[in-house]
């Protein structure tokens, strides 16, 4: 059976019920996270809630999350997910339920929160060692996408671009400068130092980028974070991505030219072992 949380509640997931009147379903007016849990462990949780915090905050949405993470830990319990190798914890909190204006409904209606729990399946080692494709898409999104906003059309469209071209990643491009995926943040390796763009209001500020670049840095490699222009991650040696449903996914093949030699290189190697030794825990 899947349990899901909603507004206080756990119960089954078929009788979970939002109404038509929610400010999510309405406007995408609302957040959400995504948390991985390693075995039952939550990874990096504070970082997780201190991202929704902010996004609270941004978006004026009152709502005290002093018990999200016991939530958290009793939906992995209840979904029997304590076992496996990743979980995650999607969590979603809109405005609430209010007739639909644009402004903000009256002070005091209780925002919506909904939390699901299911595992992620890692690659094989094959697989993964074969590499992955991505394409460029133009990055048509909003001014703010470090708020991880539920209203996520263009990604849908740059991710499902993707998938109509056949390849794993969509790689958003604005102005000429490489961004970030579709649902992942991304990094080249350039003259052998590992690059990111810089943690601005054009990115999501992810999680697992932030531990990547640690992980880099504990390996002593240079890191540099700055924008990186389309013409320059096409000469690059690695690119690959990075996020909570992607763990380190290398593209070996970018808009159908191979990356460097075209195969999986030595960093991402590097980083994809430091990542699956430092979450496989105790
Ligand atoms: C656009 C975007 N960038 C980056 C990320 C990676 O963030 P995290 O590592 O915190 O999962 C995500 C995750 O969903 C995302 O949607």
């Amino acid at each position: 059976m899947n349990t899901v949380y909603l507004n206080g509640e756990y119960l089954p997931k078929d009788r979970a019920t939002i109404s038509v009147d929610d400010r999510g379903f309405l406007l995408s007016d609302g957040i959400y996270e995504v948390t991985p849990a390693y075995r039952g462990r939550l990874f990096r949780h504070d970082q997780h809630m201190r991202r929704l915090q902010k996004g609270l905050d941004e978006l004026r949405i009152e709502y005290d999350p002093t018990d999200l993470p016991e939530m958290h830990t009793r939906l992995i319990t209840a979904n029997e997910l304590n076992a496996v190798d990743v979980a995650i914890v999607y969590l979603q909190i809109t405005r609430g339920v209010a007739p639909r204006t644009h402004h903000f409904p009256p002070k005091g209606t209780p925002p919506t929160v909904y939390a699901f729990a299911q595992a992620y399946v890692r690659p094989e080692t094959d697989r993964w060692t074969l590499g992955y494709e991505a394409i460029t898409v133009p990055d048509r999104r909003w001014g703010r996408v470090d708020i991880k906003a539920i209203g996520l059309l263009p990604n849908v469209l740059a991710q499902q671009a993707a998938v109509d071209a056949g390849v794993e990643d969509a790689l958003l491009v604005k102005e000429g400068v490489a961004l970030e995926g579709s649902h992942a943040n991304v990094f080249a390796v350039l003259d052998g130092v590992v690059t990111t763009h810089p943690a601005t209001e054009q990115i999501l500020h992810g999680v697992s980028r932030q531990y990547v670049i640690e992980l880099a840095r504990d390996l002593g490699m240079v890191v540099e974070e700055r924008p990186v222009r389309v013409e320059e991650i096409r000469g690059a040696d690695e690119i690959f991505f990075t996020g909570t449903t992607t763990e380190i996914r290398p593209t070996v093949r970018l808009d159908d030219q191979p990356v460097g030699d075209g195969n999986v290189g030595p960093v991402a190697r590097a980083l994809y072992e430091a990542f699956l030794a430092g979450t496989s825990g105790p």
